[in-house]
């Protein structure tokens, strides 16, 4: 039920940061990709991801809905509970560049991280993991 009514609220013109939910176990609620000034032209504004801890340099296409996907699914070890910005488990060090949320999280961020199961990149970034 949340998996259809989360996106159809934000489709119809709810304001993301009004639609509130909880997930019980993995996260499985997609909301619609904010515009995040990244260019969907290929090659142009694909961001470099770069986790230090892994020694992978990965290209974000777009694809996934989180760093925490995005690095999973290239196989780098994240830490990672609710995967919905509530618990905190995988707060990660944001090295450099700036990250976005889909929504605000509930977890207050320590200054110099970052999110990775509810972030995506606003620019190169390098993130602890
Ligand atoms: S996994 Fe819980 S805040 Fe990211």
């Amino acid at each position: 039920m949340m998996q259809e009514l989360v996106p159809a609220l934000v489709n119809w013109g709810v304001p993301q940061a009004d639609v509130r939910f909880e997930a019980f176990g993995p996260a499985t609620v997609q909301l619609p990709m904010p515009n995040t000034g990244l260019s969907s032209v290929p090659g142009v504004g694909r961001p470099e991801v770069h986790f230090r801890r892994s020694g992978r340099t990965l290209t974000w296409e777009g694809r996934d809905e989180s760093l925490l996907e995005f690095g999973e699914r290239h196989g780098v070890a994240l830490e990672a509970g609710c995967r919905s910005g509530c618990c905190g488990a995988c707060e990660s060090r944001l090295i450099s560049g700036q990250v976005s949320y889909v929504t605000q999280p509930d977890h207050n961020i320590l200054p110099g991280h970052c999110l990775p199961c509810v972030a995506r990149p606003g620019s190169a970034v390098t993130v602890e993991a």
